[in-house]
Formats: structure tokens, sequence, C-alpha cells
């Protein structure tokens, strides 16, 4: 009987084994042609030749499953150097693709071409890719669809068909020369013309009701869309007439269920929502309008494109939805409270619960001195942007090859745990901290460390808030709340058991949020505000997580061919 018993153990373990190892044989490689071009659109009356890939806009999907890698051959026949980067994507030990111009490579320049390898690890849901230079990203971006593994299933009911939603803008003017001219004149940047749903402005924009996006629905089925703010400067609150959301995850990460009318996304973020089409027959409008709180200028026009039923007779008039107004915090931070982790036996959560790395850092918009205020930012200075009262200077040569080969001059490795001194940072802040310094800092990290960082939002230069990305990880959001964090009290209030696990965080104006992460993926990853105008002004700096002490828990060695420096 006990010889029986271990026989069966024994098959049953060579049958799970087989069964794992087909799994594997199952993660595929995938092979996409990108050829970053100009392509001329029409929009808003009039036609431009923008940046794209592939001569489209948004530019095209890459679709994989869990697990699977994607060699990305991108061609630049565009006229300026530009990267490509996998917003999202943790890349385990591979910061030679990520992307980040000056980063972790130098541009690929006019007429030359890079193989990128993105390698997918946990990540289950929508991502994207953008380029990464400049303010190229405004029309080089597109979806990264990411289903689940071969024999696996989503944690919810397969929903009827999907369909890719991706908040974008048209400006009239060309985004690179509206950047330049910004960072020559130290002042704001002008303001996009227009926001867009899957490329189209929508009918609330003059000569664009003949384009604007539809998606067509039938009665009674259960759709997923797949939400993604590309926008590159204001968060946004978006909507369907009549219809609710339920969200479902994430930043390609799953999460506990709730339904809402209204979604709060920032710049960088991505949210996988059901839409259950079970109003009668008819077309309703969707929605999307910005979430500013803030007293710096923001385009305040708002992009629609229309839900339809299939149907042969549709009512005439067409709902439209009614979502907070721009200013309104308190709906953003309803929204945003309600995100928590699936927290599932075949999605679980690991939080940090003691930390070995702590770090204190404050979110600001600074100033930069111009002799006889002979700059176009406030007081006749220049705009600038900080953490820690740093204003991160982009090398000339990336951080990761200076890095991994030792070359001096590139960087320093001494960015600060703290601010150079604490005030009260949200409230009458006066000119404490109003001029940052200026460097190329990273942050070290220690292999496997805890880490924790506290951001600060202060009310120097204009209050805002700041959606903080961080490349190669994903983290733990575990608290958030209003004024000066209170090392005491505030933690107390964290949630160590389904805290949602995200890219990018918004940092409440005039407040704080707590994130937690693992240091496990060694490289080199850039970190930043993914509003582009303060990315652009130094609100960014560099987490450098060291090697672990054996091969697999290093950096992988460097591609035959990354771009040159010179
Ligand atoms: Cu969406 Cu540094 O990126
Ligand atoms: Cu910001």
């Amino acid at each position: 009987m006990k010889k029986m018993d271990s026989i069966l153990r024994f098959l049953g373990l060579i049958l799970l084994l087989m069964a794992s190892l087909l799994c594997m044989a199952q993660a595929k490689v995938l092979h996409y042609d990108f050829v970053l071009k100009e392509a001329k659109f029409k929009k808003l009356c009039s036609t431009k030749s923008i940046l794209t890939v592939n001569g489209t806009f948004p530019g095209p999907t890459i679709r994989v499953n869990k697990g699977d890698t994607a060699f990305v051959n991108v061609y630049n026949q565009g006229k300026y150097g530009v990267t490509i980067h996998w917003h999202g994507v943790k890349q385990p030990r591979n910061p030679w693709s990520d992307g980040p111009e000056n980063i972790t490579q130098c541009p690929i320049k006019p007429g030359k071409n890079f193989t990128q390898e993105i390698i997918f690890s946990d990540e289950e849901g929508t991502l994207w890719w953008h380029a990464h230079s400049d303010w190229t990203r405004a029309t080089v971006h597109g979806a990264i669809i990411i289903s689940p593994a071969p024999n696996t299933n989503y944690p919810f009911t397969k929903p009827y068909a999907e369909q890719t939603i991706i908040l974008g803008e048209w400006y009239k003017g060309d985004v690179m020369a509206i950047i330049n001219e910004a960072l020559a004149t130290g002042g704001d940047p002008n303001v996009s013309d227009a926001f867009t749903i899957n490329g189209e402005p929508g009918d609330l924009y003059a000569c664009s009701n003949a384009t604007t996006y539809r998606l067509t629905v039938n009665q009674g089925k259960t759709y997923l869309l797949r939400i993604i703010n590309s926008i590159m400067n204001e968060e946004q609150f978006f909507g369907i007439a009549k219809h609710k959301l339920t969200v479902v995850a994430t930043d390609a990460a799953y999460t506990s269920q709730f339904t809402t009318d209204y979604l709060m996304i920032s710049p960088g973020q991505t949210m996988d929502v059901l839409l259950t089409a079970n109003q009668s027959a008819g077309r309703y409008y969707i929605v999307s309008t910005p979430f500013a709180d803030t007293s710096a200028p923001f385009d305040n026009t708002t992009t629609t494109a229309i839900l339809q039923y299939n149907s042969s007779k549709l009512p005439s008039s067409i709902p439209f939805p009614t979502l907070p107004t721009y200013n309104n915090k308190t709906a953003a931070e309803n929204f945003t409270k309600r995100l928590r982790s699936l927290a599932s036996n075949a999605h679980p959560v690991n939080v940090p619960q003691s930390i070995t790395k702590r770090i204190f850092m404050t979110v600001s918009v600074n100033q930069i001195y111009c002799p006889n205020a002979s700059c176009s930012g406030p007081a006749g200075n220049r705009l600038a942007a900080s953490l820690n009262n740093i204003s991160f200077q982009s090398p000339k040569i990336d951080i990761l090859e200076a890095y991994y080969r030792g070359l001096p001059n590139v960087f320093t490795k001494d960015f600060p745990k703290q601010p150079p001194y604490y005030f009260n940072f949200t409230g009458t802040v006066g000119n404490n901290t109003i001029y940052p310094s200026l460097g190329t800092k990273a942050l070290i990290v220690n292999y496997n460390d805890s880490v924790e960082i506290v951001f600060q939002g202060t009310n120097v230069g204009a209050a805002e808030n700041h959606p903080m990305h961080l490349h190669g990880y994903s983290f733990y959001v575990v608290g958030t709340g209003s004024g000066n964090f209170n090392n005491k009290t505030d933690p107390k209030s964290y949630n160590l058991k389904d805290p949602p696990l995200v890219n990018t965080v918004g940092v409440p104006k005039n407040g704080w949020v707590t994130i937690r992460f693992i240091a496990n993926n060694p490289g080199v990853w850039f970190m930043h505000c993914h509003l582009e105008r303060h990315a652009s002004w130094g609100m960014n700096t560099v987490l450098i997580v060291q090697n672990g002490s054996t091969n697999a828990t290093s950096i992988r060695p460097p591609p035959k061919h990354m771009p040159p420096c010179s």
C-alpha cells in the first residue's frame, strides 16, 4: 500500500514537471519592426506632419502573453535622435533595452536602428510604449497588451470582446519646437489644442465630428476596455454616459473589482475596466476631460468618442456623462482611494513589512534665478523642478554605460535620502528651497533592499499633483494623505495587506504618498514625474540597484550593438 502511494506521488510529480515545462515552452518570442517616420494627418481643420511609428497615430499595438519576449527593431527614419521605452515592463536584469534617453542609452540617430529585447515577467494586463526623448512621446506611443499565459484565465468572466482606448492629444504646433522654446525662455510651454481618444479629438472640436472614434457594442455583452493615459501634462476624468465601469486592473496588475461612474487616470497610468452594454440601444458619449487642480496653464478642452449599440434604429440624441469639474480634488481622491490589489491565491501580494532603505523625497516646482528678470517664468526667473531640491541635469553619455564601465564625470552617487532641511512643506513656504541645486545624482540601493519612499508634495512654486513613475519596477502604494507627512502617526494608517501595485502614482497636491518595493531588479532605472513639462524641468532622478552576489542576480551583459553616444 505504502509503495503504491509513493509511486503515485512520484507519477504526480512527473506530471507536474511536464506541465510546467510545457508552460515554459509556451512562452513565445515575437518580433516587431518599428519605423520612426514623419506622416501627415488632418486634425482640427489643418494638415500637419508628425513623427510616428509605422505611419500611424497612435502607433502599433504590441500583443504578448504573460512571460513572452518581444524583439523590437527600431529604425529611425525621422529627423531627430529618438529612443523608445516600454512603460511598466520590468525588464528583469535588462536595463539595456529600457530606453530613456541618456539614462540607459544614447539616442538612435536618424538613419540608424537598434533592436530592443523586451522581457515580460509578471505583468498581466495593459501597458504602453512611448518615445523617451524630449517631447517626442506626444505622437510616438502605442499600447502593449499582455494576455494571461496560455492555459490560464482572467480573474473575471471572459469578456465578449476587448478594445484599447488611448487618451492622447493634438498640438497645432510642432511639439519639439514648443518644448525647445519653453526651455529657451524659461516660461511655461504652450498647452495642447485638443485631447484625443484613439487619435480622434471628437465632436466638441472644429472639423472633427466626421472622424470621431466609435466603439460598437452588442446589447447585453460585456467588454474589456484597456484605457491608457498617454497625455503629456494633464490628468483626466473619464466616463461613459449612463454606463458604469468596473475596474479590474491598473498598470498590468489585477485589482479588487469596484464599480464607478468615472475614472481619474494620470499620464503614464493604465486602467482595465469592464463595460456592460446594458442600456437601451442608442449612442452614448465616452468623455475624457482634465483634472487639473493647479494654477499652471492647462488645456481645458474635452475629448469625446461614441459608444454605439448595434441596432438598425437608434435615437438621435446622444446623452453626455456628468464628470467631476476640472479642479475637483475630492472626486479624484475618492476614486484613487478605492484602488486595491486583488490579493488572491493566483495573484498574491508581497508587500515589504520591514524596511532596509528609507527615503523621504520632496517633490517641488522651483525657479532658477535669471539676472535682470530676463526669463519668462515667475518673477522673471526660469521655471525648474526638483526632487529633494536637486534639479536633474541630463548627462551627455548614458548613466547605464558610465555605471557599467566605470566611466568618470558622468553622474555622482550622492542623491540624498532626505531634503536639505525641513520646513512646513505644504504651508506658507516663503523662499524655502525656491532655488534648487543642479546635478546628475543617482540614488544607490543594494540588491534586495526593502525600499520605502515617502514622496512629499510641496507648496514651493506651484503646488500640483505629480504622477511619479519608476522604471524597472512596480511598487505598492501603502499610504497617502494631505499636508506634511508625520513619521509617527501616518505609518499607522498604512495598508500592508492589499495595497495597489502600480508603476505610476499621483503625489497629491500639498500631500504625501508612501511606496514600498523589494529592489530585486539590478539596473539603472529612471524615476520621474510623468507630467512631461516637470520632467523637462528636472523632476527626475535615477535609482541604481546594485548587483547581487550571483550572475543570476546581476545586470545582464549588454547587447552587441547599443546606439553609440557620439
Ligand atoms: Cu512612461 Cu520614463 O516613462
Ligand atoms: Cu510633476
